[in-house]
């Protein structure tokens, strides 16, 4: 074992494991789409790590921001103006189309998640907050009550009042829904929610939660109509429409952020991610008019040491500039339909390919035991044998990192991928899929 993996397994805790049974890469170097193992192997990094490194690394122009900043003022408290904090806030908002709106800063996702639920409670007055079962919002003690699948059980019983709903997926609807048309699945889904608003009483639901896209929970893309259903329902009993794009927003699904792809505003939208591309942390709280407005003369019960921190408020600036000088929108648009295209392939030729889902550069393969009983290759919550690390472990050895959730793997990309190398990358799963088809046969 390399020193470095040593040090890193005796001091470090790692993300989401049992400590035991991980075998952390080491990585020596990053540029563009790749990453190097300390050995000098090359890998497509085909998940953008956590969807975050939207413009892949090494990005001359973030680090040179990185510098001036550093060098400038790398701190200044929260309450202070500073010229980076107020145009990186002006040009958020202008990305969103949300007129009027205001932007509250926080370190990342799952803290724009927990700012939210205040929000939505102060405006409302209201205290439950609606959130769906397949969806991830964080890991602090709020968001983990917000995250509806598995990863939430450390927090239970947590904090009252967080109720989960069912979100449109109709591959997996009960099978005596029988869709014949999308229109079918978005007015099931809606009376369903609207009904579970009556039982829980919308005079008491201050919020709703929204991936606007579900991320690392398979990729579900919401049917037409259905946001524009949940807006008429939250707007009829008083509820905060929330959208959560932390994974979505900035350009992952083609437009700036996912909620533009439908017809609908949302009341607040929290964001993270792609707002530096991780190159430092940063994310934050999109607040619409109507309710920043609230907060003219009622006290904002919220703030961090570094909200709007200045090195995050200047990487955002210079990330948001290189979105648009590299036609980032044109490339998912383009890339996006070159990827489109080999995913449907593989659902009509792997055996094991339950569904794809795609939009932009952001999709998913779904895999199953069978194509007809859309069994799961794995169980919900207990792959025991390990079956989806492995067939992560084989893309990995064949130089193609990503993750797995639950029975999907991930194919999210940075959004500045070439075609020859999306297509070189994809040729790695595809042979990939061919060894798994044969290991459910
Ligand atoms: C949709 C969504 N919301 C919130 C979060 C939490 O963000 P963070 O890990 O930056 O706290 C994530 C992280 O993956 C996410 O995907």
């Amino acid at each position: 074992m390399s020193k470095i993996k040593e040090q890193g397994m005796k001091y470090n805790l790692y993300s989401w494991s049992a400590q035991k049974k991980i075998n952390p890469m080491v990585v020596s170097k990053a540029e563009g789409v790749y990453f190097w193992d300390e050995d000098g192997k090359k890998y497509y990094d085909m998940s953008s790590q956590l969807v975050n490194s939207n413009l892949g690394h090494g990005h001359k122009k973030l680090i040179q921001a990185i510098k001036d900043q550093a060098e400038k003022m790398a701190f200044m408290g929260p309450g202070y103006s500073v010229d980076v904090r107020s145009e990186a806030a002006q040009k958020i908002v202008e990305l969103s189309g949300l007129e009027g709106a205001k932007v509250f800063f926080t370190n990342a996702g799952a803290e724009a998640n927990e700012n939210a639920i205040k929000m939505a409670k102060a405006y409302t007055g209201k205290w439950k907050i609606f959130s769906a079962y397949r969806s991830y919002h964080g890991a602090t003690f709020g968001a983990s009550m917000l995250t509806g699948e598995p990863r939430r059980f450390i927090a239970e019983p947590g904090v009252p009042g967080f109720i989960k709903y069912d979100g449109p997926y109709a591959y997996r609807a009960p099978k005596a829904c029988n869709f014949k048309s999308e229109e079918d699945v978005t007015a099931f889904y809606l009376e369903l929610l609207e009904n579970q608003f009556l039982y829980e009483g919308p005079d008491q639901i201050a919020g709703i939660f929204f991936e606007t896209v579900v991320g690392s929970n398979g990729i579900l893309i919401p049917p037409k109509g259905y946001y524009e259903g949940v807006r008429a329902l939250c707007d009829k009993y008083n509820i905060v429409m929330i959208c959560d794009e932390v994974m979505a927003g900035f350009y992952r699904t083609g437009t700036a952020f996912a909620f533009h792809q439908f017809n609908v505003k949302p009341d607040l939208v929290t964001f993270a991610k792609g707002a530096t591309c991780g190159y430092v942390p940063l994310g934050g709280v999109i607040v619409s008019e109507k309710i920043a407005k609230i907060f003219d003369e009622k006290k904002m019960y919220s703030g961090l040491t570094y909200s709007a921190h200045p090195m995050g408020c200047a990487t955002t600036i210079a990330t948001l500039d290189a979105y648009k000088e590299e036609n980032i929108a044109d490339n998912v648009a383009q890339q996006g339909k070159v990827l489109a295209e080999i995913l449907d392939d593989f659902e009509k030729k792997h055996a094991c390919v339950g569904q794809v889902r795609h939009i932009g550069l952001f999709s998913c393969v779904e895999l199953v035991k069978s194509k007809e009983t859309r069994e799961p290759i794995v169980p919900f919550n207990n792959d025991a044998e390990g079956l989806m690390p492995k067939i992560v472990g084989m893309l990995k050895v064949e130089g193609f990192s990503t993750y797995s959730h639950e029975n999907m793997i991930l194919v999210a990309p940075p959004l500045n991928i070439t075609e020859t190398e999306l297509r070189d990358a994809m040729k790695i799963m595809d042979k990939v899929l061919d060894s798994v088809d044969n290991m459910i046969k």
